[in-house]
């Protein structure tokens, strides 16, 4: 078993259920070799759990014995202190939420049946189902009288992802099984698919089984990260940090590759660093006060806000110069982060834009403040020097790392 650190759960919501797998094995009929080998691990109530290792290790089939989508040939599955294979594989799916690649939603239904189809199973009414699916397609940023009748084609693909999602929620599951959910669109979506999924789960607290290729991914969005080899065999299972301070082999060394420092930038948060603050002004608001504001705090850009305090234009000092009102000065915001975003995230913003400085937003798109390029590398520099005083103070960096299942 894996010791545990229960802390990393401390003051979150937690609506999931420990999963602990203990030596299962799935040999395929036919082949020589078992697909997964002896696998045992935990995976910690109300936490992200992310399985990553090279195509065809048996990331696949390890999470879907979890479901018992593929019957395990032996071993044992507990989801909750309940033994998985003593109950009926339905009644078993129907608490397990379940997202794919490509969203793998019914083409022939509208969105609605989509996500409503396991509500319809478990005996809801037709009003209950159609009042859970608006609040699922809300909840994933879907406005539901847009898309309620709509057919998967006529969504894109980020939105198809997004209502795979609402679907694997609907039915309120304490588990939640991922495989690669993202994998299909591209990366700018990735991003906010990402950043959306951990908003959804700080108020949520599922346990989340989610399988990536991406090491960043897992960086991302593990509270843990099982580095998977050949069988499912488990090189190393730890928390991010722990895995790129001191990968357990030179497989997941591999894995975590050689710009592990740049990669430390994934493991932040915009929230938790301190933002810059810039003048600001509404679009009917003085240009006489922003251009003082401007020279007192002796900066070159101010921000123009809308009345719902979303940030619209940049203006610079040289724009108000001839300016007779804020309402049309100025270059239009362009890439921006949120306070759930990285600072990789807001790494990427900054060089897409080349500019100094990018615009922070919350949750409701409000301004936030600016994240700048000094944020960025004082945070790494800060990492690095916490990091070396660590392995000063003789514990070799990281206590818990290579405490894999045995
Ligand atoms: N139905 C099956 N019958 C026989 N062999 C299978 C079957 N499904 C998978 N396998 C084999 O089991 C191994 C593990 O497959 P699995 O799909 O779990 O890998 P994976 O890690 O999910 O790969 P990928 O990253 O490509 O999705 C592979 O060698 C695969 O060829
Ligand atoms: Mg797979």
């Amino acid at each position: 078993m894996t010791d545990l650190d229960p802390s990393r759960t401390k003051g979150r919501t937690v609506s999931g259920v420990d999963i602990v797998l203990e030596d299962v094995v799935k040999k395929y009929p036919g082949q020589a070799e078992a697909a997964v080998d002896n696998v045992s691990m935990h995976i910690p109530a109300g936490e992200i759990v992310v399985f990553v290792g090279p195509s065809g290790c048996g990331k696949t089939t390890t999470m879907r014995m979890i479901n018992r989508l593929i019957e395990p040939t032996s071993g044992k599955i507990t989801i909750g202190g309940i033994d998985a294979l003593s109950i009926n594989p339905d009644k078993l799916r129907r608490g397990i939420g379940y997202s794919i690649q490509q969203a793998g939603l019914f083409p022939h239904l509208t969105i609605a049946k989509n996500v409503g189809t396991v509500l319809g199973l478990i005996g809801w009414n037709k009003k209950k189902i159609a009042e859970r699916t608006d609040e699922m397609l809300d909840l994933v940023g879907l406005e539901p009288g847009l898309y309620r009748d709509r057919y998967p084609r006529q969504l894109s693909g980020g939105q198809q992802q997004r209502v795979g999602v609402a679907r694997a929620l609907a039915a309120d599951p304490p588990v939640l099984l991922m495989d690669e959910p993202f994998g299909a669109v591209d990366p700018i979506t990735r991003g906010l698919l990402q950043d959306e999924l951990m908003r959804l789960q700080s108020d949520l607290g599922k346990t989340i089984v989610f399988v990536t290729h991406d090491f960043n991914e897992a960086v991302k969005l593990g509270d843990r990260i099982a580095v998977l080899g050949n069988q499912s065999h488990i090189m190393q299972y730890d928390s991010p940090e722990a895995i790129l301070a001191n990968p357990a082999n030179d497989m997941v060394a591999g894995f975590v590759g050689a710009d592990a420092s740049l990669k430390q930038l994934t493991l932040t948060r915009v929230r938790d660093v301190e933002l810059l603050e810039c003048p600001t002004a509404y679009s009917d608001g003085s240009i006489e006060e922003l251009r003082a504001e401007i020279a007192r705090r002796k900066v070159k850009w101010g921000l123009i806000l809308d009345v719902r305090d979303r940030p619209i234009r940049w203006v610079s000092h040289n724009h108000l110069t001839n300016a007779t009102s804020l309402r049309d000065v100025g270059n239009p915001i362009g890439a921006s982060v949120s306070t759930q975003s990285t600072l990789q995230d807001a790494l990427e913003a900054l060089l897409a834009e080349s500019s100094a400085s990018t615009v922070v937003t919350g949750r409701r798109n409000e301004y936030r403040g600016l994240i700048t390029i000094d944020t960025l590398v004082n945070h790494l520099s800060a990492m690095r020097e916490e990091h070396s005083s660590t392995e000063e103070a003789g514990n070799g960096g990281v206590a818990r790392a290579g405490g894999a299942s045995s």
